[in-house]
């Protein structure tokens, strides 16, 4: 959850790199930042707020031919000067970054204070450099104080250390993730791979246990006893492009528009338009007669969805939060599979929740949008999303592609030979939500409601969960009230909330006995004085007790979602960019959840 940056090269290049870096990782943590610098002389600064506080602060002035970086989300400490990384030792000659949670930092620490140790702020991570500084007072070397301080962690961590003693930058990775970049006459290190993508496209994923060693244009990777490893070196698929603004005011609007794009190549080579079979590579081998799914926060969303789509293709499925799955897992039928939604495959919760299912020897599936990330490696078998990069912490294209996704399981795993219809339905989407996106009204209707108190999303079978997710867009980015409720659930308590300022938004598809039972829960909320937003293809009467109307294109039950939900998108953005919130970064959240 906080983003890490290395740089081993050519002095002169290293501060820019570095903030370049952290500019691209600002999404995974964003109270604090600050970079070390070694030249034969380690300088350090840091800055608690937004990046460009550090950029201020250094303006330029340190160099050196390594160097380090951090953009922190706080778990240990309030974001301050102080508790910003890099973290030192007691004479300032060793300095580290680190993301994740140190769990015996507490014993650690008393340890060191009892010989003499001081400590300047209130992380967990401090206790490392200072563990380093004592290995080489005992003469050991870097790399071996290094190894020997991480030998004492207990809990997650990616971590990497310089020395004013060394031109090396030392890491290691235990359930946290790290990638070196493999440049010419430079190497890289990072949380993920956009840090370093202007420079290289060429990565090499380390594994939990495994420490890299990075000196100017060269790289090592060696095992926890220190024999040197033969690591792959693989290509990304992703260019710096595709992580940039490219025009747009926020990269939340900019992903909302790239949604047709991310979803034609969601269902290329997967399915047939003539036949209307779907082929899904990652499930060879695989054939399971029930999935259990787990994931958090919008995954969750596409996974109740997912798991709506495989019982109604026949196929016994339940979608689970990954935080609960993991602390009290349900009995796993001998011939499950555990799918886990996750569009960064780092979130701490859902590879708790997959590997709680590999301890019970379940096969698992890793639905992601990151190639090479933890959750694609650890599981027997990857289905990826190609969204390309998403860089705003609302999720928004990946959710619209983890739901294509989970229409090709469907179709894959069951579905009785009515795979053609949704398949049809399929292939129109992606220009159906170009259309969508150049006609919306949503910039309106978020002018309209702005001055509500709270916002409700209700919606019946496949939209339930887009209800849900509008609902997480909206207090997202918002910060407003807002929630999403399966329509009959309201009449069991929460339309005690409804009045007059309260906007509830319906969404409403088709026209058949579900629909006309949403409309009817419509009708309750316009009785109690509540605006009405119907979000609908028209084909029920919800328009008659509307207020406004956000309106998308009639379509296959299983795909309509994926239309309304895009309406909601754009009415959380500019409802957020109307009170002029911080959209690509909301306050207390990250991007990449890499702690539970
Ligand atoms: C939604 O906008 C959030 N970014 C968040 O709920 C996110 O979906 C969740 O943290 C799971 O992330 P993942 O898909 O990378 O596992």
């Amino acid at each position: 959850m906080c983003g890490i940056i290395g740089y081993a090269g050519q002095s002169g290049d290293t501060l820019d790199v570095l903030l370049g870096g952290l500019e691209g990782l600002e999404y995974r943590g964003y109270d604090s930042a600050g970079v070390a610098l070694s030249n034969g002389d380690l300088s350090v600064c840091k800055r608690e707020g937004e990046l460009y506080h550090l950029q201020e602060a250094v303006d330029g002035g340190l160099d050196g031919p390594v160097g380090i970086g951090h953009t922190r989300w706080s778990t240990h400490g309030p974001p301050s000067n102080q508790n910003a990384h890099p973290h030192t030792d007691c004479s300032d000659d060793v300095a580290v970054v680190h993301n994740g949670i140190i769990e015996n930092y507490d014993d650690l620490k008393d340890d060191l204070a009892d010989r003499g140790h001081e400590f300047d702020s209130d992380t967990d991570t401090e206790v490392v450099p200072h563990l380093i500084e004592e290995r080489l007072a005992e003469g050991a070397t870097f790399e071996e104080a290094f190894r020997s301080a991480v030998a004492r962690l207990e809990g997650s961590y990616a971590l990497a250390a310089v020395s004013e003693d060394s031109e090396a930058i030392l890491a290691t990775r235990r359930d946290s993730p790290l990638v070196v970049g493999v440049g010419e006459d430079a190497a890289y290190l990072a949380s993920d791979v956009p840090a370093f993508l202007d420079y290289t496209d060429r990565v090499v994923y380390l594994d939990d246990g495994e420490f890299a060693r990075l000196e100017s244009g060269s790289w090592t990777v060696s095992d926890a006893e220190g024999k040197l490893l033969e690591k792959s070196v693989s290509r990304v698929e992703w260019d710096a492009e595709e992580t940039a603004k490219s025009g747009y005011d926020h990269y939340m609007l900019k992903e909302i528009h790239e949604q047709p794009r991310a979803l034609r190549k969601c269902l290329r080579g997967r399915v047939d338009e003539l036949t209307g079979s779907v082929e899904v590579d990652a499930l060879e081998g695989l054939n399971p007669e029930s999935v259990q799914f787990v994931a958090c926060g919008t995954s969750y969303h596409a996974a109740l969805f997912g798991a709506q789509a495989l019982r109604e293709a026949g196929v016994p499925a339940q979608a689970f939060l990954a935080s609960e799955y993991a602390v009290a897992p349900p009995p796993i039928p001998d011939d499950a599979l555990v799918v886990g939604i996750t569009q960064s495959g780092e979130t701490a919760d859902t590879l708790s929740a997959l590997r709680e299912a590999q301890r019970r020897d379940a096969r698992t599936l890793a639905m992601t949008n990151v190639v090479g990330s933890t959750a694609a490696r650890e599981c027997d078998g990857a289905l990826f999303i190609r969204a390309g990069p998403e860089i705003g912490v609302a999720a928004t294209k990946t959710f619209s592609s983890q739901v294509v996704a989970c229409n090709l399981l469907a179709a894959a795993l069951g579905d009785r030979g009515d795979a053609r219809e949704v398949v049809e339905a399929l292939r129109d989407l992606p220009g159906q939500v170009q259309e969508l996106l150049d006609s919306s009204r949503a910039e309106q209707v978020a002018e309209r409601f702005l001055d509500a108190k709270g916002y409700f999303f209700v919606g019946r079978d496949y939209n339930h969960p887009v209800s849900l997710e509008a609902a997480l867009k909206m207090k997202e980015i918002t910060y407003k009230h807002a929630e999403g409720f399966a329509a009959g659930e309201l009449k069991h308590g929460p339309l005690a909330l409804v009045t007059g300022k309260t906007p509830v938004f319906a969404v409403v598809t088709g026209d058949d006995e579900t629909a006309t039972k949403t409309v009817g829960n419509v009708k309750e909320v316009e009785a109690r004085d509540a605006p009405v937003v119907a979000v609908t293809d028209g084909a029920s009467e919800v328009e008659r007790y509307a207020d406004a109307v956000l309106e998308i294109p009639e379509t296959h039950p299983r795909v309509a979602p994926v239309l309304a939900n895009v309406q909601l998108q754009l009415v959380a953005y500019h409802t957020a960019n109307k009170l002029g919130r911080s959209i690509d970064k909301p306050r207390n959240l990250a991007k990449s959840v890499t702690v539970e």
